[in-house]
């Protein structure tokens, strides 16, 4: 079964501005983010049927509920991250200390090593993919692969809307993946392609959806809603589609992958 980490939004607000899609003026609606992130969770829980666990929101840190940054689970292994931003440094250690206290091997990467977690690293088939630029280190992918004793490939990120690498590029469980090609650098573009099943091209439309940002769960997908075009190609290969309306965290630059952090792999490999 597939287990995510979730953050309930008690206090997230646009405080501060560190990615293109966000602005202080265009503030968050809480009780609009409140019901879209339990429709999530809901979706999740009872539709997708995967389990869902939750860490602590703590004032002043509004982008708590993007889990997804707060490191990468390899079995029973945590790689912390290393934030870009001072604004969400503060988050780290309260997910190395979530994962330490369930019996996780907490690895933390050298200082000045930027790493945003999953939304910068992604298993696809039997590789992991990294993203580098605006946020990770293409550094650190070299002492991930080594600490995991796994191939990464690096992929340069090329359009500040597309910051994190789970923002355009998102694997499906039989080594495909969907990805939006204007974010990545002419060179990633081609290892996208040369190491990826079938890679599915996602239109500049649904990609400024967060239509990448999706969380899949076999032949299931989580997407924000009204990705139309993304839904069908999709449903055309066989997944079945779930939308959720996310519009209250597209103000922050997140959508539904960021909001849940994978914990389990398990009965779940992705080459199948
Ligand atoms: N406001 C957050 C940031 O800029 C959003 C993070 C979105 N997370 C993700 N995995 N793409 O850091």
């Amino acid at each position: 079964m597939a287990s995510f980490l979730m953050c309930r939004p008690d206090y997230y607000r646009i405080e501060y501005e560190i990615n293109p899609w966000m602005s202080r003026r265009r503030q968050v609606r809480s009780q609009a983010a409140l019901h879209q992130w339990e429709e999530l969770h809901r979706v999740l829980t009872q539709e997708v049927g995967a389990t869902v666990k939750l860490i602590e929101p703590v004032p002043g840190l509004p982008d708590l509920v993007f889990t997804a940054n707060g490191g990468y689970v390899a079995g029973r292994r945590f790689i912390r991250a290393n934030f870009r931003y001072n604004q969400r440094a503060p988050e780290a250690p309260l997910f190395a200390a979530w994962f330490a206290q369930r019996g996780y091997q907490v690895l933390t990467l050298p200082r000045g090593y930027y790493f945003e977690g999953e939304g910068d690293l992604l298993p696809c088939g039997l590789r992991l993919f990294g993203g580098y630029h605006y946020r990770t280190d293409v550094h650190s992918h070299r002492i991930i692969g080594e600490l995991l004793q796994q191939e990464v490939i690096s992929l340069e990120l090329a359009d500040p809307y597309f910051y994190h690498l789970d923002t355009c590029f998102c694997p499906l469980p039989d080594g495909a993946a969907l990805y939006y090609p204007p974010a990545f650098v002419a060179a990633s573009r081609r290892l996208i392609e040369q190491h990826t099943a079938r890679p599915i091209e996602v239109s500049a439309e649904d990609a400024h959806r967060f239509g990448c940002n999706s969380v899949v769960v076999g032949r299931q997908v989580v997407v924000n809603a009204g990705c139309a075009q993304l839904r069908q190609g999709l449903e055309a290969r066989g997944y079945a589609v779930h939308e959720v309306d996310l519009s209250e965290f597209l103000k922050a630059g997140g959508a539904a992958k960021c909001l849940a952090l994978r914990l389990g792999w398990e009965d779940e490999p992705t080459w199948a």
